[in-house]
């Protein structure tokens, strides 16, 4: 895997740029396993058994799904709607995060246009390697822009700690480099400020327990793995000063969709007047929508994955079963915040509120272009 501990990322082209590296996430924090992805078979596979998951994450590996999908027609003259196919089955792989469609459609757009086989694959990997690159600046420029919020509690405090709340992963694994509601954190702690992340756990699969204390642990950045209920007891107590959370589709008057627990969380920060924000490159906004309840696409996974849970023991991973074994479960991955419970929006372009006119101050050429 490429990179040093400060720049690992989740994706990279394998040494003979035939195939996709990744990390299997499904592993961490227990073992550190990469697998090849090499047709656009693999990638579905690898983003609907979240081997890879977040939202920029998601989408980058769907657009490399889309170059894999260019070098394994080469021999034939390029077929756009062969293309358009293979973009719609992964577009299918998960429904809520809408970073998929974004890149998957960026990328095909280029391939329609290419002349030969070839050029297909150029256009395709230009693109995907352009989407790359772009979510890794938006998030250092998401870190730059939440930096202050998080300095600005700490002078507050005299420079004691600033305790800030986190729930699933929104980290450099979600989105290859920086993290979304992770890079605020980093940006301060590598100034020196005095920083204590509380990291929900994240039932069912314990993204937050497995992925954000192992980022934040290899970065040394002190933490607490809670479990999902105690954000409300922390918030009435005093003991967190900011939640910050991802987002895997926004609307277009700020409605979030993030991972399932989110919204109780937020329900938790007005009522203890605690900031709650959301850490989001422009990629995550769906500027089709202005009623987040109603029209964001919720995922229901397999309820096996909430009536087992998953850990290690001794020397390898151990699979337990926690309800009576004829006990049904249900399995709602995300939930929606409705606008009015987020204090802002931190961005690539700045921190705005959740509002349809605030969102448009920053982003209007994207809501014309769209809309
Ligand atoms: O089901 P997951 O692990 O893909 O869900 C991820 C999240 O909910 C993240 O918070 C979201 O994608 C934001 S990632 C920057």
């Amino acid at each position: 895997m490429p990179g040093n501990s400060q720049r690992r990322r989740p994706l990279w082209l394998d040494a003979d740029e035939q195939a996709l590296g990744v990390i299997d996430q499904r592993r961490l924090p227990h073992q550190f396993v990469t697998l090849s992805l090499k047709t656009v078979d693999d990638v579905i596979h690898a983003i609907r058994e979240m081997v890879v998951r977040g939202a920029p994450l998601i989408g980058a590996t769907a657009a490399y799904g889309m170059w894999l999908a260019a070098t394994n027609s080469m021999g034939h003259a390029p077929d756009p709607d062969h293309f358009r196919q293979e973009a719609l089955r992964l577009k299918a792989s998960r429904p809520t995060a809408i970073n998929l469609a974004w890149a998957v459609d960026r990328v095909l757009g280029r391939m329609e246009t290419a002349s030969t086989a070839q050029v297909a694959v150029d256009l395709a990997r230009h693109e995907a390697d352009a989407v790359t690159r772009e979510e890794i600046e938006n998030c250092r420029r998401i870190g730059e822009f939440g930096r202050p919020i998080i300095e600005e509690l700490s002078r507050a405090n005299d420079g004691r700690t600033v305790h800030v709340l986190t729930h699933c992963n929104a980290g450099w694994l979600a989105c290859i480099e920086h993290g979304t509601a992770t890079a605020p954190i980093y940006a301060a702690f590598d100034r020196g400020i005095d920083v204590h992340v509380w990291v929900d756990e994240t039932r069912p699969l314990n993204q937050g327990a497995r992925l954000t204390a192992w980022e934040l642990a290899e970065r040394g950045v002190r933490h607490t793995v809670i479990a999902d209920n105690a954000g409300g007891h922390l918030m009435q107590h005093g003991m967190v000063d900011l939640v910050i959370v991802g987002s895997d589709r926004t609307t277009a008057n700020g409605d979030v969709a993030n991972k399932i627990g989110t919204y109780l969380k937020a329900l938790a920060a007005k009522d203890n007047g605690v900031p709650f924000y959301v850490a989001l490159p422009s990629s995550t906004f769906d500027w089709s929508l202005r009623d987040g309840v109603a029209d964001i696409p919720i995922e229901e996974r397999n309820p096996e994955e909430v009536r087992w849970v998953q850990g290690w023991e001794g020397e390898g991973p151990v699979r337990v079963r926690i309800c009576p074994e004829k006990s049904p479960a249900a399995n709602f991955a995300f939930d929606v915040t409705p606008g009015h419970l987020v204090t802002g929006l931190i961005t690539e372009r700045g921190v705005c509120r959740a509002t349809a006119a605030d969102i448009r101050r920053l982003f209007a050429d994207k809501i014309k272009t769209i809309c």
